[in-house]
């Protein structure tokens, strides 16, 4: 019978084995998690792509744990720190795990706000009729006024002071992670702000979701002074340039990816560290390039790279639209569930823009499930609008291409 100190002697073989072979080169080493790990994941590709060309014969390595894989041995760019190591063991292990057979499989709202959440009603309509496929999390930072739906009641998390733009922004995210992962069921973590609506059926949403095995990160390459132009030297070396990304808050991510960053410590530490807003820091947010720049380095085979969260920046302003009770329209609504395709535009003067496809399992697939940011007022408006028009169209839209989309 294994004891639990015989399963800590295994693991700190492990950890050995695993310190023997970290001697690798970065590249080759991000290449091994980049790519071999996330075939661990639910419906890999069948052959492992990642670091095929530069890998050499699996090695003799003999180790009694499952899915061990061919370590490819290249001379070292650079050696990894104690640090390091210890995050690419956790982050190996975590994509490695299979995907727990969860029964009964939660999506998890997590909601972000200052205090009140004006679409609760909206929300209650959303949730309506699929109890025990959802958990809702609030963290209030503010204030914590009464919820005036049962749905919301007692579902707010305890809260610490958030400063927009500051780390606090990332700690109050990892807060709601970290709660919401003490429930085994919720298999996907969706942050949302008071401004959100949802644009789809329950679902919809949670095919969409727990269908694919992707995180919705916005993850983007952005050489402008609003990408690039952020990062500082002293993010080396665990964060090179080349890593740095730039994205949007609002995430939708897997479990294997809550837990990874829950358990962050050294690039959260760095980001704290170095990653400031006001001019001598380079207005750096860390909200905006944390959690992207990190699952970059450690999975960008399972980012989507976009973000499920619409958000207008037509006016190309420095906050994106708000909409006004005069907005809401029927058209709008449809326009937006519409858009099948994700647009990234640099911030240099050359504003180069990127315009990809929503690949869902291979399928364009509508891009957004949530929208912002409405005003409160126009909740009545929404209410009405998505209840009676928006979500029973997109059902049907849903049934129409269902041949397509293997629902
Ligand atoms: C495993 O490795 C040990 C020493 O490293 C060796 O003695 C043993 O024969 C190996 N076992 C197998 C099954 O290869
Ligand atoms: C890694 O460390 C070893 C000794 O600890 C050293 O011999 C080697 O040159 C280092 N490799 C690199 C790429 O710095
Ligand atoms: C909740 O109810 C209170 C009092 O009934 C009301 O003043 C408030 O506007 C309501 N909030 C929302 C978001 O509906
Ligand atoms: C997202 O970008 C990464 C590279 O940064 C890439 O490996 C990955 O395939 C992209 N995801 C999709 C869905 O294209
Ligand atoms: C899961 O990921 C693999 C590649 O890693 C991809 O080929 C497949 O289409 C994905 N499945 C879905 C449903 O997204
Ligand atoms: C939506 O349905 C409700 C109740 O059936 C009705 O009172 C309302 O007028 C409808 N609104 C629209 C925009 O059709």
């Amino acid at each position: 019978m294994l004891t639990s100190a015989g399963i800590m002697s295994l693991l700190f073989l492990f950890f050995l084995s695993w310190a023997t072979i970290a001697n690798l080169g970065d590249r080759v080493y991000n290449d091994y998690l980049k790519g071999d790990l996330c075939q661990m994941l639910p419906s890999p590709s069948p052959h492992p792509k990642g670091y095929s060309s530069h890998s050499a014969p699996p090695s003799k390595q003999n180790t009694s744990f499952p899915n061990h894989v061919p370590i490819p041995i290249l001379p070292p760019i650079r050696n990894y720190t104690d640090a390091e190591l210890s995050t690419f063991v956790l982050a190996k292990d975590i994509l490695s795990r299979a995907k727990d057979p969860v029964g009964n499989a939660k999506v998890a709202f997590m909601f972000l706000t200052g205090g009140p959440l004006p679409f609760e009603k909206i929300w209650e309509e959303f949730f309506k009729g699929h109890e025990g496929k959802y958990l809702i999390y609030v963290h209030s930072s503010r204030e914590q006024p009464a919820r005036n739906t049962s749905m919301f009641q007692g579902r707010d998390i305890r809260p610490q002071k958030v400063f927009w733009g500051r780390i606090e922004m990332v700690d109050a995210e990892r807060r709601l992670l970290a709660n919401a992962l003490l429930d085994l069921d919720n298999q996907y973590f969706a942050l949302l702000s008071d401004s959100c609506i949802p644009l789809y059926p329950f679902d919809y949403v949670y095919e969409y979701l727990l269908g694919g095995n992707m995180s919705y990160v916005d993850c983007f390459e952005d050489p402008g002074p609003h990408g690039q132009g952020r990062y500082m030297d002293q993010m080396m070396p665990e964060v090179r340039r080349s890593d740095w990304r730039k994205g949007a808050q609002w995430f939708a991510v897997t479990r294997y990816h809550a837990l990874m960053i829950v358990a962050d410590h050294l690039y959260y530490s760095k980001f704290k560290l170095n990653c400031k807003p006001g001019p001598e820091n380079r207005n750096c947010y860390p909200d905006e390039h944390y959690i992207s720049t990190f699952l970059h380095i450690m999975n960008p085979a399972n980012l989507a790279n976009w973000t499920v969260t619409y958000v207008d920046w037509s006016e190309r302003r420095w906050h994106p639209k708000t909409y006004t009770k005069n907005d809401i329209t029927f058209e709008r609504l449809q326009l937006i569930q519409n858009i099948k395709e994700h647009v990234h535009e640099t911030s240099d003067s050359l504003g180069i823009r990127t315009v990809k496809p929503c690949l869902w399992g291979g399928q364009q697939r509508p891009c957004f499930l949530f929208a912002r940011k409405f005003l409160p007022d126009t909740a009545g408006d929404l209410l009405q609008l998505l209840s009676n028009v928006t979500w029973p169209l997109s059902r049907h839209q849903q049934e129409r291409s269902s041949a397509t989309f293997r629902f």
